[in-house]
């Protein structure tokens, strides 16, 4: 069964193309299907073929138009410009399709041919430091992605690569050591918010010499294996990701312990690939550190750029750690697509990555790694989002904000809704906002964050999809309670038709997001479709209609409204019943 009738056009255009130009043709036919304005698709394919051909596109155009044959599936075709073909789709066919839809498993969406093994590093906060908005992003994106790539069916393995070892760790745990005692005393609480924890560290460590000094003791302890170091290093990392759970909680993501596969887990492997690389020649020791030099890539001055996989002291860093991991998800998590949800500027060291491990011979077809990169979150002042104080803004507080102002929204325009009932949708509204905020935006581009805006109910928001999905359950149940069952959806007026070819098209846009890795198709997609449910309701009444033509209208609505919530909860937004 075709779901979305605008398929249902590339088999009859290469079948009129066949009979047109011939099976040699036919054999590498793209029709280029397009939407368009004027009619529900646009064909270009004529372009393409008329060099190919040796005839002017309208001619290509007009002589298959001629041979098109699907009185079932095509009404109306007709050339337009320099040669595309204006195609208007049944609504007989239109009427099937959303019929079969609304009872359909899926929506009627069927899951990716090929399936891939995804691994979607995502989130990687820094342990015993706050989490800020950059990893606000990452987090949202990447969940976003992991469902949505989930729900066509791929198998998503997420890995939470959160920064939990390196240098920084003599300070921090000899701070914790101050604080708590040792290793076996005081209690946790006393290690108290960790960015205070992260500064009061930090500050000592500038400003006191015996402290630096007993920090440098820690690293060398903390990487020797010293089991009492290890036991403060476990405390350290234990209070961090219950700190890091709580904030996925509030923000409502699928990230759990177990997707955490953090730098310390390639520990042990960072020595012997460094052997191996050495022994094989593919690492030649530069300046003293162990370098790989991936081709394309140059210094200032033009000359080859290394990543150093182990540096001149023997210690290894940031780029080891990901070639440990970019081989491990390849050869023991069997990936064969990776994901870098990691912003921008990690851009250059992260293709150095890829394509070491490219010439390395990890990184074949058909499995490939991407960057899904993205851009900053900035303040009103158009410059990078800060506190008052001039800090890089807590996470936290930017949700309280947020489910705070969702709250007084819903005081003034939901009064009636009981005090529990008010605090739960707040809750889903604000976060929903905050989420929708972030990824109806381009991702590589930077977004200005505009905690008013983001949880207004008029919009390109969270609020404004949220709230047309309510109203149509709230038509639903009143259509229930007036004892009206769905029917078979018809599609007549034009309003009808333009709702029904939208709603149709949420397959093509889950797969436009899997394909280009950007949710804010999805987002687009939905406000487009919440949109054209609006100006339906206001051309074809639903309660007011009668028989059959009542019945398909409220199949179409719920069609609709259980289209916005499953495209929402691919997105991790929330879609309440009432609001
Ligand atoms: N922890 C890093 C940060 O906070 C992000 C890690 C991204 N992932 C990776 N495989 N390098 O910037």
């Amino acid at each position: 069964m075709i779901v979305d009738p605008l398929e249902a056009l590339a088999p009859v255009l290469r079948e009129a193309a066949r009979i047109a130009l011939g099976e040699e043709v036919a054999a590498t036919f793209d029709p280029a299907l397009r939407g368009s304005d004027r009619a529900d698709a646009q064909a270009n394919f004529a372009m393409a073929l008329a060099k190919k051909l040796g005839k002017p596109p309208r001619e290509i155009a007009q002589a298959v138009a001629a041979k098109i044959d699907a009185p079932d599936v095509v009404a109306s075709v007709e050339v337009a410009g320099p040669g595309f073909l204006n195609l208007t789709v049944t609504s007989a066919l239109l009427g099937k399709a959303a019929t079969h839809a609304r009872s359909a498993d899926r929506l009627g969406v069927a899951q990716a041919e090929v399936k891939d093994t995804i691994a979607i590093d995502y989130s990687a906060p820094n342990v015993a430091k706050e989490m800020h908005v950059g990893h606000l992003r990452s987090t949202v994106i990447g969940d976003a992605l992991a469902r949505t790539l989930a729900w066509r069916g791929h198998r998503v393995i997420r890995q939470n690569h959160v920064g939990d070892w390196g240098t920084p760790f003599g300070m921090l745990l000899e701070h914790l050591v101050d604080v708590t005692g040792g290793a076996g005393a005081g209690d946790d609480a006393s290690v108290g918010e960790l960015g205070a924890f992260y500064k009061a560290a930090r500050g000592k460590f500038d400003t006191s010499e015996a402290f630096a000094e007993r920090s440098r003791k820690r690293v060398v302890a903390l990487q020797s294996g010293d089991a009492e170091t290890l036991a403060l290093w476990q405390r350290l990392v234990a209070v961090s990701s219950r700190y890091f759970q709580d904030v996925y909680e509030k923000l409502d993501v699928t990230l759990r312990d177990a997707d955490i596969c953090g730098e310390s887990f390639y520990n042990p492997r960072l020595a012997p690939l460094c052997e191996e690389l050495e022994r094989s020649g593919k690492a030649v020791v530069s300046d003293g550190a162990l370098c790989l030099f991936p081709a394309g890539f140059k210094t200032k001055e033009g000359n080859p750029l290394p990543l150093i996989v182990r540096k001149s002291d023997g210690g290894y860093g940031y780029a080891t750690t990901d070639l440990a991991a970019i081989r491990y998800r390849l050869s023991e998590l069997h990936a064969t697509r990776i994901l870098y949800v990691v912003g921008a500027p990690q851009e250059q060291h992260l293709a150095m990555v890829m394509t070491a491990a490219k010439e390395l011979g990890w990184l074949a077809a058909p499995a490939r790694a991407e960057h899904v990169a993205f851009g900053s979150v900035l303040g009103p002042d158009k410059k990078m989002l800060k506190s008052r104080s001039g800090d890089a803004v807590r996470l936290v507080d930017l949700l309280d904000e947020a489910v705070a102002r969702a709250a007084a929204v819903l005081a003034e325009k939901a009064p009636e809704l009981s005090a529990d009932e008010k605090d739960a949708l707040a809750k889903i509204i604000g976060i929903g906002a905050v989420k929708y905020a972030d990824l109806s935006t381009d991702r590589v581009k930077d977004y200005v964050y505009d905690p008013e805006r983001m949880v207004s109910f008029e919009g390109n928001t969270a609020g404004y999809l949220q709230y047309a999905h309510a109203r149509i359950r709230s038509i639903l149940r009143k259509a229930a309670e007036a004892e009206v069952a769905p029917g078979a959806i018809v599609v007549t007026e034009p309003g009808e038709r333009k709702l029904a070819l939208a709603v149709l098209g949420f397959g093509a846009a889950v797969r436009s997001v899997e394909t280009t890795l950007e949710p804010h198709r999805l987002a687009g997609y939905l406000y487009t479709l919440a949109q054209t449910f609006t100006s339906f309701y206001d051309s074809c009444p639903v309660l007011k209609s009668e028989g059959e033509v009542r019945a398909s209208r409220v199949a179409l609505a719920e069609l609709t409204a259980k289209t916005l919530a499953e495209g929402l909860s691919l997105l991790g937004i929330h879609a309440p019943e009432r609001m």
